[in-house]
């Protein structure tokens, strides 16, 4: 029986796995920031004196040159950081919290003591944080990003066919921004051995941490070394250069000691990514049977004033269903903030809190049973490309669902069902899905006489479980010992390091540790199939056996893997020659609203995805749960409050931004199709992490609709909403 615990769990669990700045170089210097006090304009007269007299404190840094230090660029733009806003530069204030001052000092309550005591001068502008606010600007996406994949979605006549219809919804949904709030706070450790930068953060894209910081510095790339062999939370806000890094790796060299900066949580909400706020109009044409013949779906997404974030929400809801006609459109509103980027299901959890909320609506108008109202929508081929899903097995997750859940013991009528304690039970369903994309990826494996496998590819370990996803597949192939092999990602000195993101992680990796494991059984003299004795084997060979391989994904050429080298984004889908990919789920959930307080509960939720072939059964099913719970946090807890006359995010503590905790969770029941998907790769893998977000936050409001008998249009659904 192969060991399918998680690879790294002991040595999490016993605080052995060192994380990025973890690390405790001699020498060891600390910095803070200092940060800008108005939400937009200019800042001049920064004064260091009283944070220079702070014993201790080593230099205080309030502006880079343009000779030391360029600009990181636009990830979506061709560039490596979140937003290509560089601080420290020059004049310009874009959002509050940007830094004004870098600090270091001999330790860390030193150089906090000194940056909370830089003070400056500042011209301030009026700001604009929120998408109706006076002086955001609204930009059509297609015409601002020209881009092909990027633009409108046109299949026939949609708006015409959704007036044509005989039953219509039409109504505009809202969704709060929000951060993510990784246990591990954005930081690093940085240091310069013998003319080598040795960068140790948490990063799900240690390759344009790398080039990133090349081009800021004017540096070859083979003198950077980005280590991240953990990531205490990724979740997109980790996916790029950071902004602090640069000036980290100045200040350390200008000292000649390695320093560490962890960002606060409270910077981390303005010197981080975060989900933007968003609204969406949808509108659904049916026959009175509750048959889609029409879907609109419209869409205003926030970004910042530098730069166009690209919003993609359409991409999925276009697919869900089998639409004879649909129009996708979004408007990018520039606001004054730091960059918004990806967090997990960074479009698709909010577009599919919109979409299927309307859907089920219509099911409501129809008097049909949501379950059976989406089974009578299901397609087999992509409405958008005419191809044929490579998979697509949501109608099964959907009447798997219902059976594990009781859904047939549902009273549809709202209002109608009531728990022993007198709180209204409220049962709702959404389906969700994500697209299958992948990128390039170097596999090179090692064969010892030891018996050992070492199996260093591109991917990043932020706790979604890649090490174990590889592991097992390294150990089902071989047949040998989980204990046998070792897993090395995260690290430049190993493999390329592609972004891992947009749930394409073990569809990347896997494949090329798959096509890696053919080409070291062939040096090693082995059949194609079957358990090999590796120490046998290397025995015979009289040395250690190594091989190195390259994976596109289909339709990608070559040239994608030299683009991965270099830092940038490679990726390809869910379009492809031949097929469309996505991963699908359905969600049903349970909600009690106690009737006095209104509390809303989450008692039970049974969870059914298709995320192709099921490559770790431990760490998958955990990562359900964890989109689960985040998506059920999104739908009733979470939202970050931009001030609107100072501009910031006014509850950027983890006391005032509201997570689930363990009180909140309750029972989840997880449940997977397990179909491989071999037309998306030999492995039969898709992505799981954000498909498992997908369509939560919707089968909670469903829910919260049944129970109540009251449709809310605006996430988060709070007490006083429900009351
Ligand atoms: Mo994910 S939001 O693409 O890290």
């Amino acid at each position: 029986m192969t060991d399918t615990r998680r690879v790294d769990a002991h040595e999490k669990v016993t605080g052995k796995a060192a994380y990025g700045t973890d690390r405790v170089p001699d020498g060891l210097a600390h910095a803070a920031l200092a940060t800008a006090r108005v939400g937009r304009g200019r800042v001049s007269d920064v004064d260091t004196h009283a944070a220079e007299a702070v014993p201790g404190v080593l230099l205080v840094v309030t502006r880079f040159d343009a000779e030391e230090l360029r600009g990181p660029g636009f990830i979506m733009g061709g560039g490596f950081s979140f937003q290509s806003l560089q601080p420290l530069l020059d004049d310009r204030i874009a959002y509050r919290g940007q830094p004004i001052a870098l600090v270091v000092a001999e330790t860390p309550v030193a150089a906090t003591e000194a940056a909370e005591l830089v003070t400056a001068a500042y011209e301030p502008e009026p700001v604009a944080v929120h998408l109706d606010a006076a002086g955001a600007t609204t930009l059509v996406q297609e015409e601002a990003i020209p881009l092909p994949f990027l633009a409108d979605i046109k299949v026939g006549d949609a708006d015409a066919a959704v007036d044509a219809s005989p039953v219509r919804i039409d109504r505009t949904y809202e969704h709060a921004a929000q951060h993510a709030v990784p246990m591990e706070l954005n930081g690093a450790v940085v240091e310069w051995r013998d003319g080598t930068l040795v960068v140790h953060e948490g990063t799900q894209n240690a390759a344009a941490v790398r080039h990133g910081l090349a081009q800021q510095l004017g540096l070859d790339a083979e003198h950077i070394e980005v280590r991240s062999p953990y990531v205490g939370g990724g979740f997109g806000q980790k996916n790029s250069l950071q902004p602090h890094l640069a000036p980290l790796a100045l200040v350390s060299r200008r000292l000649g000691r390695p320093v560490k900066l962890v960002l606060t949580r409270a910077q981390t909400f303005h010197n981080g990514s975060f989900r933007p706020a968003t609204r969406h109009r949808v509108r659904l044409g049916a026959d009175a049977a509750g048959k889609i013949l029409a879907a609109v779906h419209e869409v205003d997404q926030q970004t910042s004033r530098h730069d166009l974030f690209p919003a993609m929400h359409t991409e999925v809801t276009s697919r869900l269903y089998g639409f004879e006609a649909f129009r996708g459109r979004h408007r990018l509103v520039q606001t004054d903030v730091q960059t918004p980027g990806y967090m997990r299901a960074p479009f698709e959890s909010s577009a599919m809190f919109a979409f299927e909320s309307a859907v089920d609506e219509l099911a409501y108008a129809t008097g049909q049973d949501p379950v059976a109202l989406r089974l009578a929508n299901d397609t087999m081929t992509d409405s958008v490309s005419g191809r044929p899903f490579s998979t697509r097995f949501l109608a099964e997750c959907l009447r798997r669902g219902a059976e594990r859940f009781g859904w047939a013991g549902r009273d549809p009528a709202p209002g109608s069902m009531r728990a022993d304690d007198g709180s209204l039970v409220g049962w709702g369903v959404a389906a969700g899905n994500y697209p299958g994309n992948v990128a390039p990826a170097v596999a090179h494996l090692t064969a010892g006489a030891d018996g050992r496998v070492t199996v260093a590819v591109d991917g990043h370990e932020m706790g979604q479980g890649i090490r174990s996803a590889i592991a097992l597949l390294v150990a089902n192939d071989l047949g040998i010992a989980v204990r046998d092999i070792e897993v090395r990602v995260g690290d430049t000195r190993v493999a390329p390091q592609h972004l891992t993101a947009g749930s394409w992680g073990t569809a990347t990796a896997l494949p090329a540790v798959h096509a890696g494991l053919r080409e070291l059984r062939k040096h090693l003299n082995a059949a194609d199939t079957g358990a090999v004795d590796v120490a046998a084997a290397v025995g015979r060979a009289g040395h250690p056996v190594e091989v190195e391989v390259a994976t596109v994904g289909a339709g990608q050429g070559p040239e994608v893997v030299e683009q991965s080298k270099a830092g940038h984004l490679a990726i390809a889908g869910p379009v492809y020659p031949e097929f469309a990919t996505f991963s699908w789920v359905a969600h049903f959930v349970e909600v009690r609203v106690e009737p006095t307080t209104c509390r809303i509960r989450v008692p039970r939720v049974v969870s059914v995805v298709d995320c192709g072939r099921v490559a770790s059964p431990v760490t998958a099913a955990s990562q359900v749960r964890g989109g689960v719970i985040w998506g059920i946090g999104g739908a009733l807890r979470e939202e970050s409050l931009a001030d609107p006359g100072r501009g910031g995010f006014l509850n950027a503590t983890l006391e005032e931004y509201p997570v689930m905790v363990n009180a909140d969770v309750h029972r989840i029941d997880v449940d997977f199709v397990d179909r491989p998907d071999f037309r998306f790769n030999p492995v039969g893998v898709k992505g799981l992490g954000e498909v498992s977000m997908v369509g939560v936050a919707a089968a909670v409001a469903n829910a919260v609709h049944h129970a109540t008998g009251r449709r809310h249009h605006r996430l988060p659904i709070r007490l006083e909403d429900v009351l």
